[in-house]
C-alpha cells in the first residue's frame, strides 16, 4: 500500500433495490404475433421472458419504485442522499432529466440529480461517475438507478429486435466511507470506461429531437454487435485486473449485463472465469439495457448468493459503442 492509498474514500455500496413491472410476455407469447418461436430465442439468446411496463408506468416510475427499495434496504431515506445519477436511454422526456423526477418521487429538495446515457453500458458508467463524485468528497451519498422501458422504443414487427428486450430497474445506495485502499476493503476498487462513435449504425435508434424531429425505433446489426461484444468486454475487465492486481480466480461473482447468453458465457470462458461464479438473468428479464445489472445485481443478493466482502466484476458494453467495467468488494 503506498501513502497515497492511505485514508481515502471508498465509494461503498449500503443498499439496494430493484423493480419489475408485473405483465410478463413469454416466447411463447410472442410467437402468436410474430414469425418466431421459442426454440429460436431460447437457442440464440437464452431468452425465455420479459417484463414489460402498463401503460401508467414510465421509466421514472420504475426507477422510483427501485430507489425506494434500495434506500430502504440501506436504512436510508431521501434525506440521507445528495446524489441521484439515473442511467436511461429511454427518458420520460427529451428534458427534464429521469433523475429529477426520481429525486422529486423521493421528496428531496437538496443535491443534485443528473441522467448519464451510455445505453446498455449506462449503469457502469453511472457508478463510475458517481465514484468520482464520492471519492472527491464533494457528495457523501448517491443513489445510481439504471431504468428503462426499452418496450416503448421497439418496433414490435422487427422480429430480430423486439424478442430480445424488456423493462425494469434497478438501484444501488453508495456511500463515501474512510478507506485503508487495499483490494480486501470495500467499496468500488476500480472502474474503466470505453467509447468509439465510429459504431453508431450497428446498434441506435433512428429518430430524435434534432435529427428527425420524431422519436424512433431501435435498429441493431445483431451479428455486428456479437462479433465486437466478447473482445471489448473481456479488454476492460482485464484492465479492472490488472489495476488492481486481481485476477479471474479471486472474483467472488462475475454480474455483467444481461444481453444474450451466449455473450456472457464467451466473455466468462475467455477469461476463465467458472460458470458457477456467472450470476444470469437475462432468462427471466432479457436485455434491459442500463437496469439489467442492478437488476442481476438485486436476485443474486436477494437470493445470498452476493455476501459483504465478495469480490463481483460488473461489466457491459451497448451502442455507441461504448463499454465498461467496474471492480466492487461488496
Ligand atoms: N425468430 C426467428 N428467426 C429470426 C428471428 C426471430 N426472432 N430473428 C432473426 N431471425 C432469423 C433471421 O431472419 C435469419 O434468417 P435467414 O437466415 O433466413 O436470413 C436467421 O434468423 C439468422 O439471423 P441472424 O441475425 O444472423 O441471427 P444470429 O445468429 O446472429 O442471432 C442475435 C441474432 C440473437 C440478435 C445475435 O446476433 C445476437 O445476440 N447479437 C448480439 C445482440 C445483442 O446482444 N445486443 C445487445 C448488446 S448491446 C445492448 O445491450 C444494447
Amino acid at each position: 500500500m503506498t501513502h497515497e492509498q492511505k485514508d481515502r474514500l471508498r465509494s461503498v455500496v449500503v443498499g439496494i433495490g430493484s423493480y419489475l413491472p408485473n405483465r410478463i410476455v413469454s416466447n411463447q407469447d410472442l410467437e402468436k404475433s410474430l414469425e418466431t418461436t421459442d426454440e429460436w430465442i431460447v437457442q440464440r439468446t437464452g431468452i425465455t421472458q420479459r417484463h414489460i411496463a402498463a401503460d401508467d408506468e414510465r421509466t421514472s416510475t420504475l426507477g422510483l419504485r427501485a430507489a425506494e427499495a434500495a434506500l430502504a434496504d440501506a436504512g436510508l431515506t431521501g434525506k440521507d442522499i445528495d446524489l441521484i445519477i439515473v442511467a436511461t436511454s429511454t427518458p420520460d422526456y427529451v428534458f427534464p432529466s429521469v433523475a429529477t423526477q426520481i429525486q422529486a418521487g423521493l421528496g428531496m429538495y437538496h443535491g443534485a440529480a443528473f441522467d448519464v446515457q451510455a445505453v446498455c453500458s449506462g449503469f457502469v458508467f453511472g457508478v463510475a461517475t458517481a465514484d468520482k463524485f464520492l471519492q472527491s468528497g464533494s457528495h457523501k451519498r448517491a443513489l445510481v438507478i439504471g431504468a428503462e422501458t426499452f418496450s416503448r422504443l421497439l418496433d414490435w414487427t422487427d422480429r430480430t429486435t423486439c424478442v430480445l428486450f424488456g423493462d425494469g430497474a434497478g438501484a444501488i445506495v453508495l456511500e463515501a466511507q474512510a478507506s485503508a485502499g487495499t483490494v480486501k476493503d470495500r467499496g468500488v476498487l476500480t472502474s474503466h470506461l470505453r467509447s468509439d462513435g465510429r459504431h453508431f449504425d450497428k446498434l441506435y435508434v433512428d429518430g430524435g429531437p434534432s435529427a428527425t424531429r420524431s422519436v424512433g425505433h431501435l435498429r441493431m446489426s445483431g451479428r455486428e454487435v456479437f462479433r465486437h461484444a466478447v473482445g471489448m468486454v473481456t479488454d476492460v475487465m482485464a484492465d479492472a485486473f490488472a489495476a488492481t492486481g486481481t485476477g479471474p480466480a479471486d472474483l467472488d461473482w462475475f454480474v455483467p449485463h444481461q444481453a444474450n447468453r451466449r455473450i456472457i458465457d464467451a466473455s466468462a470462458e475467455k477469461l476463465g472465469i467458472s460458470p458457477e461464479k456467472v450470476v444470469t438473468t437475462v432468462q427471466y428479464h432479457a436485455n434491459t439495457s442500463a437496469a439489467s445489472i442492478p437488476l442481476a445485481l438485486a436476485v443474486a443478493c436477494g437470493d445470498g448468493r452476493i455476501k459483504k466482502g465478495d469480490l463481483v466484476m460488473i461489466e457491459a458494453m451497448g451502442g455507441g459503442f461504448t463499454w465498461g467495467s467496474a471492480l466492487i468488494r461488496w
